[in-house]
């Protein structure tokens, strides 16, 4: 378990880029807090961390929006509007998640007992300034990327607590 405290969308996005960094370019995140609680800001940092620079668009209607970027395929997900699993199957998600990409999930509650456990599951909430992050590791590269982020210099200040990293 990891949490950070991002005082503004500069250290948002900056986060996402440590945490992309971290991933290596695959794995599963999951996002999850209220409307604006900045998951698709953090997402944008993620996205920066392989080189797109450009803005991010929600895919709220969509579903999912996919990147290609390098080696690394990025699908960004947001599940907000998923009124039924089944609509996942329609648009081949079963495939998106079985490739060997970096999946962003917003709205991961939507997709309950139809998504895969999360490699890292983010939980962002409102703080008294900008938003706190809480990581928690699902999966054997989860674990790994928590610990390459909790030894990031870059993270400094933002560190409020991370599990000390095992022997
Ligand atoms: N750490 C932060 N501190 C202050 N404002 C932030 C922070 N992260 C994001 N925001 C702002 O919050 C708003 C909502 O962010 P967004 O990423 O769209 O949220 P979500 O995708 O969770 O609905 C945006 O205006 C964004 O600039
Ligand atoms: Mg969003």
């Amino acid at each position: 378990m990891m949490r950070v405290r991002l005082d503004d969308e500069e250290r948002q996005v900056a986060f996402g880029d440590c945490l992309g960094r971290a991933l290596g370019g695959h794995g599963r995140v999951y996002l999850a807090g209220e409307l604006g609680a900045g998951k698709t800001t953090l997402a944008r940092g993620v996205l920066r961390a392989y080189g797109h620079a450009g803005a991010v668009k929600s895919p709220t209607y969509t579903l999912v929006e996919p990147y290609e970027l390098g080696d690394v395929r990025l699908y960004h997900f947001d599940l907000y509007r998923l009124g039924d699993p089944e609509e996942l199957e329609f648009i081949g998600g079963r495939d998106l998640f079985a490739e060997d990409a970096l999946c962003l999930v917003e709205w991961p509650s939507r997709g309950e007992g139809w998504l895969p456990v999360p490699d890292i599951a983010v939980t962002l909430s409102l703080a008294e300034t900008g938003r706190e992050a809480r990581l928690e590791a699902g999966t054997a590269h989860g674990r790994a990327v928590l610990r390459a982020l909790s030894a990031e210099p870059a993270l400094g200040a933002t560190l409020l607590e991370a599990e000390r990293a095992s022997p």
